[in-house]
């Protein structure tokens, strides 16, 4: 049984393959609508989540299976005590597969440990968020047919962005990447992910506090929001919401094919002009998340590809 905790759980070539079912299942939807067919997904949210937990179910409800679930840790038992562990062996009695976000990072590791039936860690805490990596990389492959040989700006909150973490994992294992990692000085990149990721594999790298000094250089650009919940203090996140605001000025010296990404939610970082700027991929970026977690279920459900 494989569960998804970290991205490195999958392998370059796993990933290329969800990849091109997730283009098939883009071109050929009708081929997949009965393939988890008596299969069950449960959503177990403990933490607030618009776009994971619904293009989970969305997903499932497209490939003709069904769902359940809570969206809030306050409507389960676990408001009353109960345990992860416990959590999912019960909630293994009754589903297939479970999808978890959990604000304490490594909840869904345990979970994992003692689920009967395969976990997908849907975000944890400030760790990791593996199916938002997935997410990005079906887009970084759409819009620009490769994942070689690319300079990625990553900017915002880098200290406690999720996606932003699961993402240098991901692309650490590709070819030609250089990063900039744009942040104020109190949310830079954690020293454990600079060591252990970029200096161990001799990544290329520059850290840099000025957007439009480095805008001319980047093929990708991932905004990232401050993370207010993590922050334990109130006049810390204020300080720093706004330290990046994209705006079409500051593109004026950004490449014609540049990608503009964000995990959403949004909320102040990229200026609403912005959007109908043809470089503004992070709709397009939503959508693909229920392409990619449709292929996911599939194969952690191990559905025969003669089902559909
Ligand atoms: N990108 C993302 O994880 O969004 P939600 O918090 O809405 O799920």
């Amino acid at each position: 049984m494989r569960n998804l905790i970290d991205i490195t759980d999958l392998s370059v070539s796993e990933i290329d393959e969800l990849i091109a079912t997730a283009c098939d299942i883009i071109a050929h939807p009708e081929k997949y609508q009965d393939a988890c067919r008596r299969k069950k997904l449960a959503t177990l949210f403990f933490e607030p989540s618009t776009r994971t937990r619904l293009s989970f179910e969305a997903a499932m409800l497209e490939l003709g299976g069904s769902v359940l679930g809570f969206s809030e840790a306050s409507s389960s038992s676990a408001s009353k005590g109960e345990s992860v562990s416990d959590t999912v062996r019960v909630v293994g009695c009754y589903a297939d597969i479970i999808a978890m976000r959990h604000p304490k990072e490594g909840a869904p590791m345990v979970a994992a440990m003692h689920s009967p039936v395969p976990i997908i860690n849907a975000g944890d805490g400030g760790h990791n968020h593996p199916t938002q990596t997935l997410t990005d990389l079906l887009t970084i492959h759409r819009e620009k047919g490769r994942f070689d040989y690319l300079t990625v700006g990553l900017c915002g909150d880098l200290k406690f962005g999720r996606t932003v973490h699961s993402l240098i994992h991901a692309l650490s294992r590709y070819t030609g990447i250089h990063f900039v990692l744009i942040s104020p000085e109190e949310l830079r990149l954690p020293t454990y992910l600079i060591h252990d990721v970029l200096d161990k594999k001799q990544l290329s790298y520059e850290e840099t506090q000025d957007l439009e000094a480095v805008m001319p250089k980047l093929d990708i650009l991932y905004m990232t929001r401050v993370q207010r919940e993590r922050f334990f203090n109130e006049a810390d996140y204020i300080r720093l919401k706004d330290s990046y605001i994209l705006t079409l000025d500051k593109l004026k010296h950004a490449k014609q094919d540049l990608c503009i990404l964000h995990p959403l939610p949004r909320v102040n970082e990229i200026a609403t002009s912005v959007d109908a700027d043809p470089r503004a991929c992070y709709f397009k970026q939503a959508q693909n998340g229920k392409y990619i977690r449709m292929a996911l279920i599939l194969k952690l459900l191990e559905v025969e590809s003669h089902a559909y």
